[in-house]
């Protein structure tokens, strides 16, 4: 039998030959994954457990609330606050961050998280997970505040997800590649089944709610035209589409068989970048992805370079495989050329 190798020993190792990894993001990262097997395990009771539905309740952004939205998220406080390693958190789920309490011991990292991504598939039985990212503290010698989190997402020292599926995965970079944990619910530990993870260049299956495609930009709507267009058009080959509705799942996929997720901009609320959270899931998504060989955009800029102006701040998000990719942010370049004509 090949020898079983756990998260802990993983990050171990990490510590230990690479240096990767001091012993409070070690810490951390246990952590955020026992508070991901917490909220599998909730996940996985649905209706028994009374967990499904809507909690009637608006979080920050506008959107209504579901049972488990709440239940993660004080999942992943009530885990995080006490070990000595954060000085605040930072959630999709909350108004402000959250300051290590007095009682406990402050550390000089900093989590942020998407607690329950892909909401609207819960009550379903369809993908669903949890997003993280660490940054660590600038500045430890004055109080922290929500400034302390405006860094852009290259500073992040490490980032993951779980996702909460057939099986429950967790992946994960410190920013030396992408490893992969399946969780044995027997042992209740966390197994290495994949490490070094690449993202093939090139693809042939993308990733983008099609119905709103009318109403984003020029750029965008060629992409997919021409994906559509298959072997008779400019690409000259046939593409497959998949529409999981939580990134966490869609960029999964991608991790594991190559494709491109898109969220971009929509005409109808012109004034905002994007759908999606930049600290909480493109961020994120973004490091992993390009720790895999991949690449992440908005169209202009790579998304691990764009500095946040505020905590909730959303963005137009283009990820995956890099030929892909990178083909988007030139017919964007390309657009914004011709405008200028
Ligand atoms: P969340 O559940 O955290 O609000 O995020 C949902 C996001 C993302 O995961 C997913 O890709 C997208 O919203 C789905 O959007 P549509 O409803 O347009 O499919
Ligand atoms: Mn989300
Ligand atoms: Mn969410």
């Amino acid at each position: 039998m090949s020898k079983r190798v756990s998260l802990t020993q993983y990050l171990v190792e990490q510590q230990r030959e690479h240096g990767h990894i001091p012993g409070q993001l070690r810490l951390l990262i246990e952590v955020v994954a026992r508070a991901c097997k917490r909220i599998s395990i909730s996940v996985n009771k649905g209706a028994l457990g009374d967990v499904l539905g809507s909690a009637e309740t608006e979080n920050v952004q506008g959107e209504m609330q579901k049972k488990l939205d709440i239940i993660a998220n004080e999942v992943l406080i009530e885990a995080n606050e006490w070990g000595g390693h954060l000085a605040a958190m930072a959630s999709e789920e909350m108004e402000g961050i959250y300051v290590v309490p007095n009682r406990f011991p402050q550390g000089e990292y900093m989590l942020l998280f998407d607690p329950l991504d892909g909401s609207s598939n819960i009550d379903v039985n369809v993908s669903i997970g949890t997003i993280f990212s660490v940054l660590k503290r600038d500045d430890s010698s004055r109080p922290v505040s929500e400034a302390d989190f405006l860094q852009p997402g290259r500073q992040q020292a490490a980032a993951g997800y779980c996702v909460y599926g057939p099986q429950t995965t967790l992946v994960l970079t410190v920013g030396d590649g992408v490893a992969m944990f399946t969780l044995d619910r027997e042992q209740g530990s966390w197994v290495l089944t994949q490490d070094g993870i690449q993202i093939p260049e090139d693809t042939q299956e993308f990733a983008a709610n099609m119905s709103n495609l009318r109403h984003w930009a020029p750029p965008m709507r060629r992409y997919i035209d021409e994906c559509l267009a298959g072997t008779e058009g400019a690409r000259g080959k046939d593409f497959n589409m998949r529409w999981i509705a939580s990134m966490v799942a869609d960029v999964h996929r991608i991790l594991t068989r190559g494709g491109v997720f898109i969220y971009p901009w929509d005409k109808r609320e012109p004034q905002k970048a994007g759908k999606l959270r930049l600290m909480y899931e493109a961020n994120p998504m973004g490091f992993l992805v390009e720790q895999a060989g991949g690449a992440a955009t908005n169209g202009q800029q790579r998304i691990l370079d764009i500095q946040p102006d505020t905590l909730h701040q959303r963005v137009s998000v283009m990820i995956g495989s890099k030929n892909e990719v990178d083909r988007l942010t030139r017919y964007h370049h390309e657009a914004a050329q011709s405008s200028q004509l």
